[in-house]
């Protein structure tokens, strides 16, 4: 019997209101493995009120201690260090993700715990003088309810990149994980509570966008909504938390360059092209799918890139071998299989690697790594977020040509950048609009460094400092001095 998960309200464990729930699939087999609520308005306003009401009685801010709110996400950051193992084995069969790099997934979460717990009693505004008769001073406070609706691709990691840093900040929050990978987000609250932080200031409930989302964007008792997911869900947050005037950050996607030099390092060049698009199925908001090669090195790296598709081994996340797992949903398989059909009357297939032949995994939502070399910028392919393991190989000529073509997209969220010579990489970083750029490297996501894009890829900054600035308002307080 698959498990019935349920949601967290106000310190208690309960069904949607309705009864309703939808399934949890593992996607290595396509078999039910849990069902979550699908909660709907009455879910929704029932978190909100709680929500509201723990926020508004001021017991937790400012009546928690700033140090004790930072010891609770220090707490946190232990717990799931003790639960690790558990918690990676969860993400890696609700995602779909090898288990090698769910452990990694973990890791970083509780970092980020101890990361925002640091941060808590350092929250600190200003002050000036104008003359000896006045002054003023800027406080930071909390911007009240917070709302976080989370994507399916590193879930735990989503979700505790938004939660930790308003829990910092003094914000009560729910959170609304994806439908798809609600397993370790359901985790988030025990942990919480087993670290001391007080009932009512953290709630999740589980369900679809369209029917647990939106009735949370729209909710006048929400301050601020902190999203991850695709650009077009985006742009409704926007317009629908517009009526309210909602503090919104959007966290979109992209299609970012990885611009690969005659100069560089070939080896770590090929390497790093590769795992920019490879890692996690591909499933990832920052990969480096448009991968532009100088033309002096193009039919070697495209060779190379290909053994590397070739190589990769697909097969049960469980397993020490897999190197790629699953998409994470049927939805997002035949997503891809499209973009892989659209992308063979478009460019040339240099290389396709294979699906696993294990007959259990059969069902399973596996999609085969795929090369397409010779594609023009302006293929659909190299325009439009797959989300899936496919790479573009696009060659260019000019530095000015291949910077021009790598800013001619309307995402501009990361862009890797491989060559020995430092002056070219400082004028080609200084050149890409995007709000990440890696040299020599790929994918790095500190969570000390602020994490987010230009152009249609977002709005605001999550983690690093930028990422607790955003769970904050700021307050200007005029005192007049004088006798
Ligand atoms: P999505 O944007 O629909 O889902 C993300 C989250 O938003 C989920 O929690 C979902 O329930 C919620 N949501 C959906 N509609 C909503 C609405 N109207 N109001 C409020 N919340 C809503 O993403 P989906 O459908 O899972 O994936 C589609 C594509 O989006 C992918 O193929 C990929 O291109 C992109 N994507 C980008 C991500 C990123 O990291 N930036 C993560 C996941 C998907
Ligand atoms: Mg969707």
């Amino acid at each position: 019997m698959a498990d019935a998960l349920q949601n967290y309200i106000d310190g208690k464990w309960v069904d949607a209101q309705d009864g309703d729930r939808l399934d949890v699939f593992n996607p290595a087999t396509g078999e039910v493995i849990a069902t979550a609520p699908s909660s709907k308005q009455a879910d929704v306003d029932a978190a909100v009120a709680a929500a509201r009401r723990t926020f508004d009685d001021g017991t937790f801010w400012p009546g928690m201690s700033a140090r004790e709110r930072g010891r609770i996400l220090l707490n946190a950051a232990d717990i799931v260090r003790r639960e690790h193992d558990r918690l990676a084995r969860m993400e890696s069969l609700d995602a779909g993700k090898p288990i090698g790099e769910a452990t990694e997934d973990i890791a970083e979460v509780a970092f980020m715990f101890e990361y925002y717990g640091g941060w808590a009693s350092k929250i600190a505004g200003e002050s000036q003088h104008m003359d000896a008769d006045a002054m003023f001073m800027v406080w930071k406070e909390p911007v009240g309810v917070a709302v976080g609706i989370t994507p399916w691709n590193y879930p735990l990691m989503m979700a505790t990149q938004k939660v930790a840093p308003a829990i910092a900040a003094g914000c009560t929050f729910i959170l609304k994980p994806p439908e798809q990978t609600p397993l370790t987000c359901l985790e988030l609250p025990k942990i919480l509570e087993e670290a001391g932080l007080p009932t009512g200031v953290f709630h999740v409930l589980t369900g679809f966008g369209e029917t647990a989302g939106a009735p949370l964007v729209a909710h006048p008792s929400v301050d601020k909504i902190g999203f991850t997911g695709s650009r077009e869900v985006g742009k409704l947050i926007m317009r629908s938390g517009a009526d309210t005037l909602k503090r919104v950050t959007l966290e979109l996607g992209g299609k970012s360059p990885n611009i690969v030099f005659a100069d560089a390092d070939f080896e770590s060049a090929v390497e790093g092209s590769a795992n920019g698009v490879f890692w996690n199925q591909g499933e990832i908001c920052s990969a480096g799918t448009r991968v532009f090669v100088e033309n002096a090195i193009y039919d070697d790296a495209v060779s190379a890139l290909s053994n590397r598709a070739t190589s990769l081994v697909l097969g049960d996340p469980s397993g020490e071998d897999t190197t790629m797992g699953p998409l994470v949903s049927k939805e997002q398989q035949e997503r891809v299989e499209r973009y892989l059909e659209i992308g063979s009357g478009e460019a040339r297939v240099a290389a396709q690697g294979s699906t696993p032949s294990d007959p259990t995994l059969a069902n399973g939502y596996f999609v085969p790594p795929t090369i397409f070399a010779d594609v023009t910028n302006d293929a659909r392919i190299a325009r439009e977020e797959i989300f899936g393991p496919v790479m573009s190989v696009i060659p260019f000529g000019a530095i000015d040509d291949v910077l021009t073509m790598a800013n001619d997209n309307d995402y501009g969220l990361a862009a890797a950048i491989w060559t020995k010579d430092i002056k070219k990489a400082m004028r080609a970083a200084q050149a890409l609009r995007a709000g990440i750029v890696w040299i020599n490297d790929t994918q790095p996501a500190p969570t000390e460094m602020p994490w987010g894009g230009y152009k249609q890829s977002g709005v605001g900054r999550e983690l690093g400092k930028h990422g607790l600035d955003d769970y904050l308002e700021e307050k200007a307080v005029y005192v007049n001095l004088a006798d």
